[in-house]
């Protein structure tokens, strides 16, 4: 399939994840996640059509003009959802509900999480919700509390405050916190541990404090804690398909019925890439930054 590209995402990966980043092929292509019409078929492609709109899902190289992928790695996008939406809808949306959906919490059950004003803390408290499971949200400011209950999200504890904890407690009030997920690393993967239920699990997902977790290795023995690590593309590569559907089809309805919505802090023309990439770099940064042909 040759894709003519109409929206994308500037490179943004934290610094953490450089070293593990798959290089640039000597092509100079590179990109995953965009939105675009499509130019050509090759053969023996069913379901899809010239002029029709898909997202990238795993194709590689689509930061460009135009880019050439797999039909099976392009996701048609309903009319409803705007370019901008299925800009960016893939890779951090759908490593968010892969993540929920992983994490075997069951209905009325707890799970924790940091860094919770970001954007994937902000998409796992619908994620969850919607499974009826209950989310303790933990972020670094007292004043992100109130940015989080304008939009909508409650039980969020900061943890700059002395009795941090004990609010905690409260909130979870006895019930099971079957998982845990760090998108900061150090002593708050640690923090999260003394939250988790005996044989509850640590989900590492980010580092945006410290590459290293500092971890009660007492609680981990004696309380039977998991740790295990989740990286969305490869959680998604690996995916079997029946999963896939119901997760991508779950990820279109909430987004379509806008109970889940993607912001977008500024879109700029392509030919503005530097500017692009340096907006994308600026703390306090409300959504994505985006890049439209
Ligand atoms: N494993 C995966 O598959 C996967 C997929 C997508 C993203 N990620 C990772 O998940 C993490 C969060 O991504 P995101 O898109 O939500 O990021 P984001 O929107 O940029 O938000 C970052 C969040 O981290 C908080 N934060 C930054 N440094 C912190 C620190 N030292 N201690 C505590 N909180 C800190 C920020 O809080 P303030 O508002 O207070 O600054 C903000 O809430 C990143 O590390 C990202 O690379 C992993």
């Amino acid at each position: 399939m040759i894709v003519s590209n109409r929206c994308m995402s500037p490179p943004a990966a934290s610094p953490w994840i450089r070293p593990y980043r798959r290089p640039s092929r000597r092509d100079g292509n590179t990109g995953t996640e965009a939105v675009g019409v499509i130019d050509a078929i090759g053969p023996d492609v069913d379901g899809l059509r010239v002029g029709q709109r898909v997202s990238s899902a795993g194709a590689f190289g689509v930061w460009a003009e135009s880019f050439i992928a797999r039909a099976a790695a392009l996701v048609p996008v309903p009319d409803e959802v705007s370019d901008e939406t299925a800009a960016q809808w893939i890779s951090m949306p759908f490593s968010a509900l892969s993540l929920v959906d992983s994490l075997g919490a069951e209905e009325g059950e707890w799970i924790v999480q940091n860094a919770a004003n970001g954007a994937v803390g902000r998409l796992v408290v619908p994620f969850a919700a919607a499974r009826g499971v209950r989310v303790l949200s933990l972020v670094r400011r007292s004043a992100a509390v109130e940015e989080l209950a304008a939009a909508g999200i409650t039980d969020v504890v900061a943890t700059d405050s002395a009795d941090w904890r004990e609010r905690a407690a409260e909130i979870i009030g006895g019930g099971t916190v079957r998982a845990a997920v760090d998108s900061v690393g150090g002593q708050a993967a640690g923090d999260l541990i003394s939250l988790l239920s005996d044989s509850g699990t640590l989900v590492v997902f980010g580092s945006m404090g410290e590459p290293n977790l500092s971890l009660p290795t007492g609680d981990v023995i004696f309380r039977q804690l998991t740790v295990r690590g989740f990286w969305g593309s490869r959680v998604s590569r690996d995916m079997d398909a029946a999963t896939r559907n119901r997760l991508m089809g779950e990820l279109v309805t909430r987004i379509s019925s806008g109970e889940v919505t993607l912001p977008v802090e500024e879109i700029f023309p392509a030919a503005e890439i530097a500017d692009a990439v340096r907006a994308n770099a600026r703390a306090g940064r409300e959504g994505k930054v985006l890049l439209r042909f």
